[in-house]
């Protein structure tokens, strides 16, 4: 296995890194600057990326040369690359390096070019948008979709569109920024419950009911936690959606293809398949393009997202090619090969997990292609990353906004091809980077944080 060890920079030693500054201070303390001068008001965010990236803790914005594989070649900024383990690219079935998908791209550019040239309601649809339609809704049991550019789109432009400013969000506490901003977008009366807690959206449903019979209410959740790795329970989810007059959105983003029975993600394990009000996904993460969708069972909110959802209406579709990506890789992941591939991402899961919590680190959530490292400081995530980069193994260390203040971690993601020897390997050296740079144990229940900041 290539594994090429970046040589030591004394910058970068944990033992002085701590009175360099570097690992102090966090996004939240620059969010808001003041001034006149838009364009100079932020140097002092500036001066202290710069500050983390001299002492090789700023993970942020590195360069992947080739494709991204179970191992990859990346280079930080100025730095020539390394190649090493890779657990930072999210290439769930490892459909990305699959020949049919190659196929279908090639095919698609060949027969449309290589754009979309306008938006999905200017011509912008293809043929194989709409094939890749077709396929989703016979996938997710619902047979109303529309597509993203990507599945940041999809996710702000459904609640924008669906939500008006008189109607209410109940949002779970971790959901990912596309639905929270979509959900500050549409309107201010935005309640967050604890995370996966439905005694805590009931509370919220009656109480909202209890002075509003008229306007709508949104219910917006996960189908698997992008940093938490845990899901919530759909069937009482839109079980109180229904008792309280409320409508229910569920974000696949990570779970559809790459988990349940027929790629059906969280959804199908659930039975929940052609049941819950409102689906949406990305295409980034198992599909192996950018796009997303949203899909529910009713024409007239079909209409509604198609003309009130800014990214859909003013922003150019998805190319050709990606559509066409996109439904090739749906057709893998639905057919036998798909279960074979979801098999083999399972057990590497199961077996980094076990790995990793062998050697006395906490895993949050349960098996699933992301496998989050609990730090708890930023520190710790900051050096920890930190090391194992200079070991040339690549993950995700995860700090705010990506996750709450204090509630730190490192990130890894799966793929279907991680061999065993890869996965030993980098649990081993994970460990031994989380043990020096002093990652704790959660003190509390993780996922009990809120977004702060
Ligand atoms: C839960 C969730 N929803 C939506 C998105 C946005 O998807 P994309 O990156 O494909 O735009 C992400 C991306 O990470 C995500 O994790």
């Amino acid at each position: 296995m290539q594994n090429e060890p970046i040589p030591f920079d004394p910058a970068r030693d944990p033992a002085t890194l701590g009175a360099s500054g570097a690992l102090d201070g966090n996004v939240a303390l620059y969010a808001q600057p003041r001034g006149p001068d838009l364009l100079r008001r932020g140097g002092a965010l500036d001066a202290w990326v710069q500050l983390r990236a001299r002492h090789g803790v700023w993970p942020y914005g590195r360069v992947l040369e080739g494709p991204p594989g179970p191992l990859a070649s990346v280079a930080a900024d100025g730095e020539a690359p390394a190649r090493g383990i890779n657990f930072a690219s999210q290439d769930y079935l490892s459909l990305a390096a699959h020949p049919e998908v190659h196929e279908a791209a090639r095919r698609a550019l060949h027969d449309a070019g290589p754009h979309s040239a306008g938006s999905a309601v200017l011509l912008g649809t293809s043929r194989y948008a709409r094939a890749l339609e077709q396929a989703l809704g016979e996938l997710l049991g619902l047979d109303q979709l529309v597509l993203f550019p990507t599945g940041w789109a999809a996710a702000f432009g459904a609640i924008t569109a669906l939500v008006h400013a008189h109607d209410h969000v109940v949002i779970d506490a971790l959901a990912h920024a596309s639905l929270r901003q979509g959900a500050a977008c549409a309107t201010r009366n935005v309640l967050v419950h604890r995370h996966l807690d439905c005694d805590h959206v009931r509370e919220l449903l009656a109480r909202i009911r209890a002075s509003d019979a008229v306007n709508a209410i949104l219910v917006v959740t996960e189908g698997l936690f992008s940093m938490d790795a845990d899901s919530p329970d759909l069937p009482l989810l839109q079980h109180l959606c229904r008792e309280y007059g409320a409508t229910l959105l569920v974000d696949v983003a990570h779970d559809l293809g790459a988990l349940g029975p027929g790629g059906g993600g969280v959804v199908a394990s659930q039975r929940m398949l052609g049941k819950a009000d409102i689906v949406m996904g990305s295409f980034s993460k198992t599909f192996a393009t950018n796009g997303g969708f949203v899909a529910c069972a009713q024409p007239a909110a079909r209409r509604r997202l198609q003309l009130y959802a800014g990214p859909h209406m003013f922003s150019n579709a998805l190319s050709p090619m990606q559509a066409a990506v996109a439904l090739a890789s749906l057709r893998i992941a639905a057919s036998n090969e798909g279960d074979g591939l979801r098999a083999d991402l399972l057990r590497n899961a199961v077996e980094l997990r076990a790995l990793l919590g062998c050697s006395g680190l906490h895993c949050l959530g349960g098996p699933s292609p992301i496998v989050p490292v609990w730090t708890g400081s930023e520190a710790a995530a900051r050096v920890a990353g930190m090391l194992l980069a200079r070991d040339a193994v690549f993950v995700n260390p995860v700090e705010f906004p990506g996750v709450p203040l204090g509630a730190a971690r490192l990130r890894l993601q799966l793929m279907a091809q991680h061999a065993p020897a890869q996965l030993r390997r980098g649990a081993s050296l994970v460990a031994n980077a989380c043990n020096r740079a002093g990652a704790g144990r959660p003190t509390h229940r993780p996922g009990q944080e809120r977004y702060r900041g």
